[in-house]
């Protein structure tokens, strides 16, 4: 642990990296309301999955610290069918960022993993040592493995060359400009969509995957992000950090939440032949929680939100989502 640790970000340059994604935004969004030095790149000027172009802007631009946010991202069904993308890309994004920031000195670097990829069966709630105690979830298999990488990539520096590359463990996320197409979206979005599309259209009822019993921790990404800033100023460690809300909801209840601040009042069916995963999957936020740190954002204040912000960017048709 790190009581004591303090890596001040004030007057250092901050790049983002992946500033147009969920989390990039509310992350450039934290440090900026905190009148920090933020750098961003957009990727049509810097694809990140080569690496002599991300060599040469980090020795160019010389940041002091790194937010890794830049990643390729989905909900399982996109996670399932695209393996091959999804375990190369990563591993190339992460890897050019985490082997250029360390031979150019880069101070303190930000890794981001993910509760998905711990082992399907962890015990709950999921400690950080539980990584690879166990198989991994075939479904995100990919994804998971370069995830992985990237977080003994940045353990290994921080162990063997005194770099302080840390990784963060976020849960499920959700909130401003989460991806809420229903093929590559995460199960949050895909009930907000799936609900206001009802309501805009007079639809009785609602179809979700699975038995709906499943329970699951959903942090806002607001939240994330404040987790992060603070992470990064007080956590140093070659082992990961979970940052997660310390609660659980069963997608049934969640439904139900959604449905009621949405104003739809229509029914679910549950469409039982497609998988339910893990019953519970929550994340052990008790080294996070120890630092000092807790979220701030209750789930029907951020889902109320979501949904507001979601109404105002797309306007819908049967076939597509289409920006307002
Ligand atoms: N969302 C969640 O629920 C969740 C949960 C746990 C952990 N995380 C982690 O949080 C991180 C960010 O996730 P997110 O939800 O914010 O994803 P996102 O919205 O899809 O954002 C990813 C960002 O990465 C950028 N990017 C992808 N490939 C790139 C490339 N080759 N070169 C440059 N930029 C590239 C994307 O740019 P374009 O938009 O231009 O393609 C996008 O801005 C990921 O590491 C993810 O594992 C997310």
């Amino acid at each position: 642990m790190s009581k004591g640790y303090n890596f001040n970000l004030k007057n250092k340059k901050i790049w983002v990296a992946g500033h147009n994604g969920m989390v990039g935004k509310a992350i450039v969004k934290t440090l900026r309301d905190r009148k920090l030095n933020v750098l961003t790149v957009n990727k049509s000027e810097l694809d990140l999955t080569n690496q002599s172009k991300t060599f040469n802007w980090i020795k160019t631009n010389k940041p002091q610290a790194i937010f890794i946010a830049a990643a390729k991202v989905g909900g399982i069904l996109t996670n399932s069918l695209n393996q091959s993308e999804f375990l190369y890309q990563n591993l190339m994004i992460q890897n050019n960022i985490i082997r250029s920031a360390a031979e150019n000195n880069v101070q303190k670097l930000i890794f981001l993993g993910s509760s998905c990829i711990y082992p399907k069966e962890a015990d709950q709630p999921i400690k950080e040592e539980a990584l690879l105690c166990k198989p991994l979830e075939e479904t995100n298999e990919g994804y998971a493995i370069a995830k992985i990488a990237g977080l003994k990539l940045c353990s290994y520096l921080y162990k063997e060359h005194n770099k302080d590359f840390i990784t963060i463990m976020p849960t499920n996320l959700y909130g401003p400009n989460d991806n809420f197409n229903l093929t590559t979206s995460h199960v949050l979005a895909a009930l907000i969509n799936k609900i206001t599309y009802a309501k805009k259209n007079n639809k009785e009822s609602v179809e979700i995957w699975g038995t709906g019993k499943p329970k699951r921790d959903f942090l806002h990404v607001n939240d994330l992000a404040d987790a992060v800033y603070f992470l990064a100023e007080k956590y140093s460690s070659s082992e990961p950090i979970n940052v997660g809300s310390s609660k659980e909801v069963s997608i049934k209840e969640l439904a139900k939440t959604i449905a009621k601040l949405a104003g739809w009042n229509g029914t679910f069916s549950f469409n039982e032949n497609m998988p339910d995963g893990t019953m519970l999957k929550k994340l052990d936020t008790t080294k996070i929680n120890n630092l000092g740190w807790r979220p701030k954002i209750d789930i029907k204040t951020g889902i109320k939100e979501t949904i507001k912000e979601y109404e105002k960017t797309y306007s819908f048709s049967d076939s597509a989502l289409v920006k307002n």
